[in-house]
């Protein structure tokens, strides 16, 4: 049978990277001092009317580009996100906490990293508990949400294995780290994996060990959109907000499936496929990207597509 309505529909969006006005970052090739790109994001999400006008977003980290050392700039991006009028959840990224000090010794001043308890965060203080974990549930799906810093010195994976364990079905987690590489040629066959390699092993077996009950775990953190199914769940990269693919990602949920599609900003002249400046083929293509341009937006069958969901069992 085919709904035409969704029960509800919502959003994925991740990698803002909101920079101070006036202080260009030197990260990104693709610095943005003004933010236009998440002010058109913004814009273009409080436009969404009728069936495609989601309940809430979820924003997986990197809200900031140096939060994890200037504290006014969460602040800053907070007061801008007050401009959305739909509710979101709010994750920390690398770039908002920094996952460990070899890192904060590489990119001192964008990636520190904050030796005191975590309620002493900058990201903390800014955006509170429920900007580190989350989790709850619509028209029955669960949505479980968690930051991670690496050797989990917060301890989040015992929170999140206790998560899964409870959901029943159609469970859908998401965190700023992908399980998995979005290539499988070029820079992304290995890169972004030194924030949290230690604790990857782990978070794999709890995704992989729900058997099929995550039925998607979305990520954020290499901004490129990508999708692939790994085991039983379906693994999603989000694209980035800010540079390597500037879109956002709408779901529209079914009874019987998950309808999705990655959706670029409304404003072409901010479009961006070229992320910290890697535009070299020999670095930014594989087997089913031919093109730099296409490793970074992903295919049309990844920025298109369908999860089909099994009946629910009756008790959930
Ligand atoms: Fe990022
Ligand atoms: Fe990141």
């Amino acid at each position: 049978m085919t709904h035409a309505k969704p029960l509800f529909s919502w959003v994925h969006a991740t990698d803002l990277h909101y920079e101070q006005p006036g202080k260009a970052s030197d990260c990104l090739n693709s610095s943005d001092p003004d933010n236009k790109r998440l002010n058109c994001f913004i814009n273009d999400i409080n436009r969404l009317q009728g069936p495609q006008k989601p309940e809430f977003l979820i924003l997986s980290g990197d809200i900031t580009e140096r939060g994890s050392a200037v504290k006014q700039e969460l602040i800053q991006a907070k007061e801008t996100l007050s401009r959305l009028q739909v509710p979101f959840h709010i994750l920390a990224g690398n770039h908002d906490l920094g996952p460990n000090r070899e890192i904060a010794a590489v990119y001192p001043g964008k990636e520190d990293y904050h030796e005191g308890p975590l309620e002493t965060s900058n990201f903390f203080q800014v955006f509170g508990p429920e900007g580190l974990r989350f989790s709850f549930q619509r028209h029955g799906f669960h949505f479980v949400g968690f930051v991670l810093r690496d050797a989990d010195p917060d301890g989040p994976l015992d929170w999140l294995q206790a998560q899964v364990d409870a959901i029943p079905s159609r469970g859908i987690v998401i965190g700023h780290y992908g399980l998995y590489p979005a290539r499988t040629a070029g820079f992304l066959l290995k890169w972004g994996f030194s924030r949290h390699e230690k604790c990857l092993p782990r978070l794999q077996s709890i995704i992989n060990g729900a058997n099929g009950r995550v039925i998607a775990y979305l990520n954020g953190h290499n901004h490129v959109n990508s999708v692939f199914k790994n085991e039983k769940t379906t693994h999603i990269s989000g694209g980035c907000i800010k540079g390597g693919c500037t879109g956002y990602r709408l779901f529209e949920c079914y009874p019987d499936r998950i309808a999705t599609r990655f959706i670029f900003l409304s404003d072409p002249t901010l479009w961006n496929f070229n992320c910290w400046g890697q535009t070299d083929p020999g670095r930014c293509i594989d087997d089913t990207h031919p093109t730099p341009e296409d490793y970074h937006r992903g295919t049309p069958s990844e920025q298109v597509f369908e999860i089909p969901l099994t009946p629910p069992s009756p008790n959930t």
